[in-house]
């Protein structure tokens, strides 16, 4: 019989991977709580019609890339991203009645039929937040000094952000038009996608990787000189706190995103690691001022931005997690199982991370486990021990092996693994803090 696979695309996590993806979700769970974000759970079905209304019709997103199906009497889709759900929560809710201002993140699976390649999948995990009541452009500001900040804890290397203003809809109405004009006489030079787009989101014809379409861009009018007065005033403002916070950008006049819901505010975080190649963005984001009001909600403002975990993973300079417990327990023989079981529980009574080796074996064996799982010390427990009740205490960094009464044995490997600075309790270590 033909073994089944995972759907193309779609990727098991391993428990040899998963303390990466931990590491990364703690350190962002940490940066967004001292940002003063709290979580938010939605779920992974929404009606479809929300993702058509929020992203828009014309995206590629919503055009090629949604899982859709009807069940019952329903259409429904596995969401492709974050931010449509979450503002659909909070206006179900009617959170805007409630505070002015919300922080809210979220983390989990989001669904895409893209084209399966390194860093691109159709099913990978975002972390994202969004922010509903503020105008900026102060809290676009700190939003992406925060995301800088994050990238730094990860030690991605070339951190690089590029920020642009699309403008309110007035602007990008007047620049659809100057661009349609302009590429018009030029659209024999375009690839049949961008043809198509002209008529349809010619916005997005900036962002095509095409090279026919990049050499027809490349003295195309841009954004920042059709905004109006008080666009630029927001998007000098957001350069000016940017300047004051020194946390280095890029103005990428050219910058579109593929999702419609955009206005002002636009921006994309990369990384420059080798392992990242064509995934390199690594974080997309912006405001969006009028899509809950689009939602049939009230007129409220809000920004956010989307980081990929496993762009995030291939691009971070961290060294994966090493050791999955700090003590393995080695009964040699079946009397000494029950008693080895006691002491494991024992052990993990004072936070120590630990296996007992149940399967029992010889010594030789069980030395090869507690090497695999990273152990640094093991408590042995044959026959005579136990009838001693004493145990013998193995430390495979220091090349001791010591006889003696459990009590002393579990002092001793606290004040080892503390002076080590390994687990002992269960507060996850910061990014590059742990031991190899
Ligand atoms: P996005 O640019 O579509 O924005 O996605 C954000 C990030 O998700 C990308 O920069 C990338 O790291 C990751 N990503 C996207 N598609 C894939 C994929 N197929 N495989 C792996 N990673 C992927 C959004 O989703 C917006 N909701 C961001 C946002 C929040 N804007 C405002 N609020």
């Amino acid at each position: 019989m033909t073994l089944l696979r995972a759907v193309k695309g779609m990727n098991d996590v391993l428990p040899d991977e998963i303390g990466s993806w931990q590491r990364v979700e703690a350190a962002y769970a940490r940066t967004m709580s001292l940002h003063g974000f709290r979580e938010v759970r939605t779920p992974c079905v929404e009606p479809t019609g929300l993702f058509v209304r929020a992203i828009g019709e014309a995206t590629d997103v919503v055009e090629k890339e949604m899982y859709s199906f009807r069940h019952h009497d329903e259409d429904l889709t596995l969401r492709p991203e974050g931010t449509a759900g979450a503002a659909r929560a909070y206006l179900e809710h009617a959170v805007h009645a409630k505070e002015p201002t919300s922080r809210w993140w979220y983390s989990g699976p989001m669904f895409r039929a893209e084209r399966p390649q390194r860093g691109r999948y159709r099913q990978f995990s975002q972390l994202g937040a969004e922010i509903f009541g503020d105008p900026g452009p102060g809290c676009d500001a700190e939003m992406i000094d925060m995301l800088v900040g994050f990238l730094g804890d990860l030690r991605v290397p070339g951190v690089e952000v590029l920020v642009n203003s699309l403008g309110g809809p007035a602007t990008r109405a007047r620049y659809r038009d100057a661009l349609v004009q302009y590429l018009t006489p030029r659209a024999a030079e375009l690839s049949a996608e961008s043809q198509r787009r002209l008529a349809t989101n010619p916005l997005r014809i900036l962002d095509s990787k095409d090279a026919r379409d990049q050499a027809a861009v490349r003295d195309a009018p841009t954004m920042s000189e059709l905004l109006d007065d008080a666009d630029r005033a927001h998007f000098d403002g957001l350069r000016r706190h940017l300047d004051e916070l020194g946390t280095p950008y890029r103005v990428d006049a050219r910058l579109v995103r593929g999702l419609d819901y955009y206005t002002r505010t636009l921006f994309e975080i990369k990384g420059a690691h080798d392992a990242l190649g064509a995934g390199s963005t690594l974080v997309g984001g912006g405001r969006y001022d009028l899509m809950l009001a689009e939602l049939g909600g009230p007129q409220v403002p809000a920004i956010g931005f989307a980081a990929g975990l496993e762009r995030l993973l291939l691009g971070s300079g961290l060294a994966p997690p090493g050791h999955a417990v700090d003590t393995l327990v080695a009964p040699l023989g079946e009397a000494a199982a029950s008693r080895a079981l006691s002491i494991g529980r024992e052990l993990r009574r004072k936070g120590i991370r630990c296996e007992v080796d149940t399967r029992g074996g010889s010594l030789k064996s069980q030395l090869r486990r507690a090497n695999t799982l990273g152990a640094r010390m093991v408590v042995i427990l044959g026959d005579s021990e136990l009838a001693e009740g004493v145990v013998q205490v193995k430390d495979l960094e220091a090349r001791t092996q010591d006889r003696m009464p459990i009590e002393q044995a579990l002092r001793i490997i606290v004040d080892r693994l503390m002076a080590a600075s390994r687990s002992v309790d269960s507060r996850p270590p910061a990014p590059g803090q742990e031991k190899p």
